[in-house]
This record gives C-alpha cells, sequence and structure tokens, in this order.
C-alpha cells in the first residue's frame, strides 16, 4: 500500500484534488451555504465576540461565504471589527472588492502560516482533499484564541494506517486527549481553544484512488505510522 502513496506536494498535482466538479461554492447562509453545513451562521459567531474578531476559512474554495459575511458586516457597519481570511490551495476566488476585509490566499493549508489568532477556523468539506490532515489539525489548534471555535468536516475512516485499515477509535481516544470532540454522525471535529499540540502520528504519504467518500466526490486517504 505505502509504495504507491504520495507527498502532498505531489498531491497538490492530482486530478483528485485539482476536480472542477467538486463544490467550492458554498455561500454564507440558504442553500448549499456554510450556516446550512455547520448548523451556525459563521459570521455571527464571529460577531458575538467582543472587540476585534477574526474568521480563517482555510479550503475555502471560491471565498464566497466569506466576501459575503463581508458585505453583510459593512453593511452593519461592523466592518472595522472583523478579520475575514481565506486560503486555498487553487486560485479560484470571487473578486475582492476594494476596501473589502476579506484576504483571500493562494496556498496549501499544510505550509500557510498566519500572522495573527482566530476567533473561529472552519474548513469546510476541504480536509478530503488534504494529504497530511492531522498536521492541519494540530496547526489550526495553534492559531486559535484561547476561546476560539475551531469546525472541520472529518471522514475519520479517510486516516489509515499502512496495512490500510483505519486508524478508528485509537485515532478517536487519542484526538479526544488532545482536545478535540469528533461526532461521528456528522462526520466533524471541532476544538474550542488554541494549543500547540503534536499528534502522535507520522504521516506517511497520501491516496488519492481511494474513491468517493460520503459526500459522492473521490477524496483523498491519509496514511500514519502510530509513534
Ligand atoms: C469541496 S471544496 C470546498 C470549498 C469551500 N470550503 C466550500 O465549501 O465552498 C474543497 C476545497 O479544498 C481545496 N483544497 C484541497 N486541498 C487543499 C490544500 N492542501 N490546501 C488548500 N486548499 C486545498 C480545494 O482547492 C477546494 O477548493
Amino acid at each position: 500500500m505505502t509504495d504507491r502513496l504520495l507527498d502532498d506536494h505531489t498531491l497538490a498535482a492530482s486530478s483528485v484534488v485539482a476536480n472542477s466538479a467538486m463544490n467550492r461554492e458554498r455561500q454564507l447562509a440558504g442553500p448549499n451555504s456554510y450556516t446550512r453545513d455547520l448548523g451556525f451562521n459563521p459570521l455571527d459567531r464571529v460577531l458575538s465576540g467582543d472587540g476585534a474578531v477574526a474568521w480563517l476559512d482555510l479550503c475555502c474554495g471560491q471565498g464566497r461565504a466569506l466576501l459575503q459575511a463581508g458585505t453583510e458586516a459593512a453593511a452593519r457597519g461592523l466592518a472595522g471589527r472583523v478579520a475575514l481570511v481565506g486560503v486555498d490551495l487553487v486560485d479560484y476566488f470571487d473578486p475582492v472588492p476594494p476596501g473589502s476585509t476579506v484576504t483571500l490566499t493562494c496556498a496549501p493549508v499544510t505550509t500557510w502560516e498566519p500572522d495573527r489568532r482566530f476567533d473561529l477556523i472552519t474548513v469546510v468539506h476541504g480536509l478530503h482533499y488534504v494529504g497530511d490532515k492531522l498536521a492541519v489539525l494540530a496547526r489550526a489548534a495553534s492559531w486559535l484564541t484561547s476561546d476560539g471555535l475551531l469546525v472541520a468536516d472529518l471522514d475519520l475512516t479517510s486516516i489509515r494506517r499502512a496495512d490500510g485499515r483505519p486508524l478508528g477509535r485509537a485515532l478517536a481516544a487519542r484526538l479526544g486527549s488532545a482536545g478535540f470532540t469528533y461526532d461521528s454522525r456528522r462526520r466533524r471535529i471541532s476544538r474550542v481553544g488554541g494549543r500547540e499540540l503534536t499528534l502522535p502520528y507520522t504521516f506517511l504519504g497520501a491516496d488519492d484512488r481511494a474513491g468517493p467518500n460520503y459526500t459522492g466526490q473521490p477524496a483523498v486517504h491519509s496514511y500514519y505510522a502510530p509513534l
């Protein structure tokens, strides 16, 4: 199995990751939206904090939800209070209006570095296409404010051992010890509060021939050796 695994750099060129059929267009609210997917409105959530606040959307696709959040914040006279940051491997971004509070950056989430902390970090159906999913979770955890929320769609069965078996309950337990909560019904991982952490796994590589996952789109399995 491990002889055909790809590193994150090679994976970025895979047709599974560059797939133009994947849904990059989710809006802030309404049908096909972050609010529908996450069960809360990210702008309302982030604005519920005091003072200056920030929302980071990793694997943001076209950045539509962030851009709509920017427009709505401006309409409420709150644009100066909120920073909206999106990162995606592919530069399919919708245009950013001049003076917008939104910053969209084309970069891999496995190497991109922020220059601030965030009150909310979302990864909406993005980790399915990332190789080192656990590194992204650990990195994102370290970028949260003390009471910031990280929430990401994650199919735990896509994280596997060298022999191809899902890491399963052992991984769920280790993620739990590291402060993450996994909702297996929604296939969603979350945590509250920033912390530097290391998950005890070595990334072996990614398989872009894993086939469709629960979303119906071809996804990527990630292989690890427990330490
Ligand atoms: C299914 S789309 C979801 C986009 C957006 N979150 C939405 O819901 O509209 C997955 C996104 O993940 C991005 N992506 C995949 N691998 C990535 C990586 N290593 N770094 C950054 N973005 C990545 C893809 O380019 C794609 O835009």
